[in-house]
């Protein structure tokens, strides 16, 4: 990959005020977000709860974004249908609970969704190896899954690098995506590293101007190592 490949902020409204969570969209998608970051857990793969399709569909109804929607949950084929019809552009599921990944990745693209796979901080890069062919987006987590504005774990970065070395050697045309703990800072490394798409939900919410933050974030993916 050089300079000039595109770079994607997805934020992550797990960070949002759900109180207002229809301006919240608007706001993202006015300071130019790429795509919408959407969090689903189960209170069983990870310890907390968040929310389900009439979320998905709420958001849906608010941007026409790509919904990058993340099932931190058991059994996560259950929801592929739902998902689909409430809007999901793409739908992550985990290595670690998907026992029967080609299968599975094939449904979700059989529901007109993109197939991604997820790897925690533990699991390694090889999960993935063997359905290559069926993946369109990898997504390497830089923390522990379950909350927002947790520390970006470091030795994600070496993950990201074997990462897109995996994909380029098959000319994998798969996204490559990371999660947690980006920010100004870790998401340069990140992006020399060899990841194109951001998830940032802290680090946008927090903001003073949420808006120039998703600017600020994107203008830091410019130069390689
Ligand atoms: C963590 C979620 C992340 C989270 C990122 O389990 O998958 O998407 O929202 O939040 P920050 O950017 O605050 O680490
Ligand atoms: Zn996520």
């Amino acid at each position: 990959m050089s300079e000039g490949v595109s770079v994607k902020i997805s934020p992550s409204i797990l960070s949002a005020d759900f109180a207002k969570l229809g301006d919240e969209v608007a706001m993202l998608e006015d300071g130019g977000a790429d795509w919408l970051h959407i969090d689903v857990m189960d209170g069983r793969f990870v310890p907390n709860l968040t929310f389900g399709a009439k979320v998905i569909e709420t958001v849906r109804k608010r941007t026409s974004l790509p919904l990058d929607v993340h099932l931190m949950v058991l059994e996560p084929e259950r929801y592929f249908d739902d998902f689909a019809n409430a809007g999901a552009s793409g739908l992550t599921i985990h290595a670690e609970v998907s026992p029967h990944l080609d299968r599975q990745l094939t449904r979700i693209r059989e529901v007109g969704c993109a197939a991604g796979v997820a790897l925690n901080p533990s699991t390694p890069i090889t999960a993935v190896e063997d359905v290559l062919d069926k993946l369109d987006l990898l997504l390497i987590m830089s923390v522990n899954p379950g909350f927002g504005g947790q520390q970006f774990i470091r030795r994600s970065l070496d993950r990201i690098a074997r990462a897109r070395r995996m994909l380029e050697a098959v000319r994998s045309p798969a996204v490559l995506e990371v999660d947690g703990g980006i920010n100004r800072s870790t998401i340069v490394e990140c992006w020399q590293a060899g990841a194109d798409t951001f998830v940032a939900g802290n680090a946008i919410f927090a903001a003073a101007n949420p808006k120039d933050e998703i600017r600020t974030l994107r203008e830091q993916c410019t130069h390689r190592a």
